[in-house]
């Protein structure tokens, strides 16, 4: 595997190699979840390009830019061994190279963009929009994947794809679970052993609202209240739980869903994500 830190060794470590590009972008501390998106970038392209770049654009004020996990030496070992051909580990100057923060950035505007994540965390997208089109341009995929854990993330991205017009494929990937149903995250290496043993109630809880969902009740509004009063119970400080449909609208009597989920324990703060009789969001 090639590491690359610049444009220009990026740009010389492609030029060599024919073949459609798959573009895996990351913010590193690696775990199965990523690996899993590096295989499935395998099978779908030649040459697959995995970014590691902790981008401070998308961390709003207070939040965990600073101490974000970093590791990148055991990162490239372990995107080396599920075959990443390229590694770009890029600075904060050469991603924003004429100043930071930058002067242009991609902005988008309505409901997918304001509600959930961008509710709680005001500027996010328009920081993962804007780094994510910075990689589109310095690799030129043909295709990019992504975790659905991130749901709203993966419909941001779309949407920017499609409004930008931009030749690029992005394939979804189901989300990576613990044995015990953990989402793989980052950010679980927050969690001390208490909180590691709550933390799967969240994914819990939304199985819960699954199987009312699946049973007939309605009342997505007493649902969601429901989910978010038995999370408080368990010791989170949940943020939403919500009932959407696969385009994160308001939800159809009839389905398919999205359930989503962001709430704190203790200082971390977790996501979660279900679909529930919905077809895969690639198709
Ligand atoms: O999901 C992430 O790790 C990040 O938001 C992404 C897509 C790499 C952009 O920084």
């Amino acid at each position: 595997m090639q590491r690359c830190e610049t444009p220009a060794a990026l740009r010389a470590a492609l030029a060599g190699r024919g073949g459609r590009v798959a573009l895996v972008p990351t913010m590193g501390s690696l775990h199965a979840g990523h690996l899993r998106l590096v295989e499935r970038a395998r099978e779908a392209a030649d040459v697959v390009v995995a970014s590691v770049f902790v981008n401070p654009l998308q961390f709003g004020r207070g939040e965990d830019y600073a101490c974000y996990p970093r590791a990148l030496e055991a990162d490239a070992a372990q995107l080396g061994q599920a075959g990443a051909d390229v590694l770009f580990a890029p600075s904060v100057e050469t991603i924003y190279p004429h100043g930071y923060p930058p002067a242009t950035t991609v902005q988008l505007a309505g409901e997918l963009v304001d509600s959930l994540e961008g509710a709680h965390r005001p500027g996010h997208f328009t920081g993962v929009a804007t780094v994510v089109n910075i990689l589109f341009n310095l690799v030129q995929p043909a295709v990019a994947v992504l975790g659905e854990k991130d749901y709203q993330q993966l419909c941001v991205i779309r949407r920017m794809v499609a409004d930008l017009g931009l030749a690029v494929e992005i394939l979804g990937q189901p989300t990576v679970r613990a044995a015990d149903g953990l989402a793989l995250s980052s950010r679980n290496r927050y969690l001390g052993a208490v909180e590691r043993a709550v933390a799967p109630r969240l994914y819990q809880a939304l199985r819960a609202l699954a199987e009312r969902l699946t049973a007939g009740q309605r009342d997505f509004t007493a649902l969601e209240r429901q989910a978010v009063a038995g999370l408080r119970t368990a010791g989170f400080a949940p943020d939403y739980v919500a009932v959407r449909d696969p385009q994160l609208r308001a939800p159809a009597e009839r389905g398919p869903w999205v359930l989503l989920a962001a709430a704190r324990l203790g200082g971390t703060r977790l996501l979660d994500c279900l679909r529930v009789g919905a077809p895969a969001v690639n198709g």
